[in-house]
Parts: structure tokens; sequence; C-alpha cells
């Protein structure tokens, strides 16, 4: 028997400022992006700014619904959209944001589980690296250059290959 270990790399910034002004203004998108969440139910608003290969900005908020998991992250609501009106063009900056109406939205939010994993196949079909920017109402920030920072192992298309 062998231990296998994985590891990650996380950038950590007090505030987005920090950040090149491109991504700055990503990261602004998504904090925009997040006023049009439709959060009835949760009181948190989720903002998701995408960054396409031509310089094309994305954006996407939370969708929630009375029948709960029809809803849909903000992540997702972008990605699809950018697959739907943009096929072809890789994704290469995510930059996501979140507030509550409860209470300070401290450390960076990191994507759910259903969300990377469609990260995963974007990154794939984009054949580069994805960057994902986490945000916070504070401004701090956790970045990484690859999904495989969040999401090692990941299920992929080669495992349904004979
Ligand atoms: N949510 C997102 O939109 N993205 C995330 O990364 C985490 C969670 C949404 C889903 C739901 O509408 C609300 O936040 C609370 O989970």
């Amino acid at each position: 028997m062998q231990i296998l270990k994985f590891t990650s790399e996380v950038e950590e910034y007090n505030h987005y400022n920090e950040l090149l002004e491109e991504e700055q203004l990503l990261v602004k998108a998504a904090i925009k992006a997040a006023d049009n969440a439709y959060a009835p139910y949760s009181g948190f608003s989720v903002g998701a700014a995408l960054l396409l290969q031509d310089g094309t900005v994305v954006t996407g908020s939370n969708q929630e619904n009375v029948a709960y998991p029809s809803g849909l992250c903000a992540e997702r609501t972008a990605m699809f959209w950018a697959g739907a009106n943009h096929p072809q063009k890789a994704i290469v900056t995510l930059a996501i944001f979140a507030k509550s109406e409860d209470f300070e939205v401290v450390d960076p939010v990191y994507p759910c589980g259903s969300c990377r994993q469609v990260m995963s196949e974007y990154e794939r079909i984009g054949k580069q690296p994805m960057r994902i920017i986490m945000t916070a109402a504070t401004g701090k920030v956790h970045a990484v250059n690859g999904l495989i920072n969040i999401l090692p192992v990941a299920f992929d298309a080669d495992n349904l290959k004979r």
C-alpha cells in the first residue's frame, strides 16, 4: 500500500486591488453581477465573471427557485451562458464574489463541487489551465492557476475510455 498525496498552490492577497488591472476589472464585474442574484431563500448573493480568450467578459449570478434544487449557482449560470453564446472560446479566468444579507463574508468563497466539475469540462475543452479568482466582501482573495488546485483527481472524459 502507498499513500498518494496531492498538493495545491493557492495565492492569497489581502485585497483584490493587489491583482493585475485586468483581473481587478474582472472582480469588479463579479461584484456588480452579484447585484443581479435572485437569492430570496438563502440571502447569499454570488456573482461570477468570466474572461474569454478573445477578451469578452461574461457574467452570471445565482438564480434560486422555490424548488431549491432547481436553482443554479452563479458560476454555472455564467459558464453555461458562455458555452451557449461563445462556443469554442476558452475561459481564461473566472472571478467569484459573494455577499450575504445576514453576515459579512470574510473569507473568499470557493465554488461548490458541481461548479468545479463543470469548470473541469470547460478547462479541458479550452485546452488551458483556468485561473480562478475567489473573493470575499472584505476584498480578500485566493487565486489558483488551474482547476487541479481545487479539484484534484477529477472524473473526466479519459475515464470513459476503454
Ligand atoms: N452559490 C453560488 O452561486 N456559488 C457558489 O460558489 C456557492 C453557492 C449559491 C447557491 C445558492 O443560491 C446560494 O449560493 C447559497 O448556497
